[in-house]
């Protein structure tokens, strides 16, 4: 109590201020200030050279649970600043208050506890910065605050976090399990499709095979047969007009079998090479539809090929393609371009007909089915159009053959 400088506690009354003119300037200012101190909600007080306290306002000594007159004089490490969390001894030595004063600085701490008269313990933010008296450091002043609410309010919103920051590890892993199952499923869903364009192709070459040994020998058979008659009809008029239908209807017949081989199993494929075979597609296309047809080639030599089944595949993309300008785009030119530099070849098939909008992707089997074949290829295929501005498809292959 010795340290105790007189008249900081108890608190004043309102009646201090009514008496506030009878006191000289000194004096007013030292109730002014007392009165601030006494009406924050923060601890705050003072202590000497030895770490006695000199003061301490009435909120403060609330927090510890003390009366005011009681704390003076007593060293305030020793009487709330005793022990860590954990209840082990905290040395003076150790304290940042201690070393703050020491070396005639401010400190802010948050993290540790100052202990109550009852033994209890809360946590605490404090501030210590040192009071000098004509340049001397002969104390220091301590403002401190019960942070419990700001912990319990941290602490929550860490565990909110945490949890948070689970549930969100948690439908992450989720979610890269499902996109791996669906890239799992999606990439054996485009083998099954190239498998089955396969077993398609094979299927198509084998019926074809079948028509032309089984249909195409019998009607050759029968025009063989037909033209056998001709000279023993004896010239009769209407057995002769007869024969003449007969052998129209198998000219007809043998004409059908040789267009559906075709479209069952391109031979000239087989025989001149996907080129050829693109520009039989346009010249058919053009005889057929009155569209005009060009292809130019670019740097991509006839004698290019690409292999068997990539030479199918590119043959059947292109046939899709003119069977779509014939059926939707009603235009009057078609004009194909092949380029070719020595990894892939690039063909480009652009009408001038009506264009369409170019679905985000496509669902419908003709493009669909364009765009499976061209990436079984390992290639891509791209889609231009808008409504009436023609269609633009570019087939990108790459060329292992080089
Ligand atoms: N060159 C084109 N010009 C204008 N519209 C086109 C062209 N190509 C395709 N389309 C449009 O795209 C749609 C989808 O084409 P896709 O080939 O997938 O189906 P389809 O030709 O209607 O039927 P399928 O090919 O299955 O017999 C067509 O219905 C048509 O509206
Ligand atoms: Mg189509």
């Amino acid at each position: 109590m010795d340290d105790a400088i007189p008249g900081l506690s108890p608190a004043p009354g309102p009646a201090v201020f009514a008496n506030l003119h009878h006191l000289s300037h000194h004096a007013a200012w030292r109730h002014q200030l007392e009165m601030l101190l006494e009406s924050t909600g923060e601890g705050i007080y003072g202590i000497n050279q030895s770490g006695r306290c000199i003061f301490i306002n009435r909120a403060g000594a609330d927090l510890i649970g003390f009366d005011p007159d009681e704390v003076l004089g007593r060293n305030m490490h020793y009487l709330i600043h005793h022990a860590h969390p954990d209840g082990s001894n905290y040395q003076v030595e150790q304290c940042p208050i201690f070393h703050a004063f020491q070396e005639g600085r401010g400190v802010r701490v948050e993290s540790e506890v100052l202990w109550r008269r009852d033994g209890s313990s809360f946590p605490a933010e404090y501030t210590s910065y040192p009071i000098r008296d004509a340049g001397q450091i002969v104390g220091a002043v301590v403002t401190f605050a019960d942070i419990t609410e700001r912990k319990r309010a941290e602490s929550a919103l860490r565990a909110n976090q945490a949890e948070l920051e689970r549930r969100v590890s948690e439908r992450t892993a989720a979610l890269s399990q499902a996109n791996a199952r669906l890239q799992q499923s999606h990439g054996a869903l485009q083998r099954l499709s190239a498998h089955l364009q396969q077993v398609r192709e094979d299927e198509r070459a084998h019926i074809a095979r079948e028509i032309h040994d089984e249909l195409g020998a019998s009607l050759t058979a029968l025009q063989f047969d037909l033209n056998w008659l001709r000279p023993r009809l004896a010239h009769d008029a209407a057995l002769e007009s007869k024969l003449d239908d007969m052998m129209s209807v198998t000219g007809q017949a043998l004409g059908a079998v040789r267009r559906i081989l075709t479209d069952l199993r391109p031979g000239v494929l087989d025989h001149l090479g996907l080129w050829a075979a693109v520009e039989w597609q346009l010249q058919e296309m053009q005889a057929r539809s009155g569209v005009r047809c060009t292809l130019a080639m670019h740097d991509a030599g006839p004698e290019r090929r690409l292999g068997r089944s990539a030479e199918i595949a590119v043959y059947r993309i292109v046939q899709e393609v003119l069977t779509n300008i014939a059926r939707h785009a009603q235009a009057s030119e078609v004009q194909v371009d092949v380029t070719g530099c020595p990894s892939a070849i690039t063909l480009r098939v652009r009408d001038n007909g009506l264009g369409m909008q170019v679905p985000a992707q496509p669902t419908s089997f003709g493009l669909l089915g364009m765009f499976e074949r061209a990436r079984a290829l390992g290639g891509e295929l791209q889609l231009d159009s808008a409504p009436g501005a023609g269609t633009t498809v570019t087939l990108r292959v790459p060329d292992s053959s080089r």
